[in-house]
């Protein structure tokens, strides 16, 4: 079946075969590898999307089911000369190890200071719970988060995650 969405802005057309999710038509038919494939599950988070302005796993859903839809991934967050703010507060706070889950990390965190910019550090560490991360312990990016927020004091960021 043929499936047009809105990606990052942009009208996108691919063929998809029922069983594809989203994540694998964004990233084996329309060439956006920023949202990772880790779990497959729903379980990690590394492959998070905005979809209709929710905050998705792009794994969970199915390519059929984004008909019409407007999804925004990583590769949508910055604009052509600059990082988005998120984007910079995790480089900035060295929120970035080996990577693999930054990509939906910051698509979460962006989603979150959309919905929430006030967020409370307890409200940020429980929206960014489903968003696992093997390598930083957390404090980094919760510093980053405080960061993008503008907040001078990071509180709760080195409290264990
Ligand atoms: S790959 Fe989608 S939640 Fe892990
Ligand atoms: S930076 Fe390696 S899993 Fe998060």
């Amino acid at each position: 079946m043929i499936v047009t969405l809105e990606v990052n802005g942009e009208r996108r057309t691919a063929e998809v075969a029922g069983w594809e999710s989203l994540l694998w038509v964004l990233r084996e038919r329309l060439g956006l590898t920023g949202a990772k494939d880790a779990c497959q599950q729903g379980e990690c988070g590394s492959c998070s999307v905005i979809f209709d302005g929710q905050l998705v796993c792009a794994c969970l859903v199915m390519a059929a089911d984004a008909e019409g839809a407007q999804v925004t991934t990583v590769e949508g967050l910055a604009d052509a000369t600059d990082l988005h703010p998120v984007q910079r507060a995790y480089v900035d706070e060295g929120a970035v190890q080996c990577g693999y889950c930054t990509p939906g990390l910051v698509v979460a965190t962006a989603h979150l200071l959309t919905e929430h910019p006030d967020a409370t550090p307890d409200e940020v560490r429980e929206a960014l719970a489903g968003n696992l991360c093997r390598c930083t312990g957390y404090g980094s990016v919760l510093r980053a988060v405080a960061a993008a927020q503008g907040a001078s004091d990071p509180a709760g960021a080195d409290r264990e995650a």
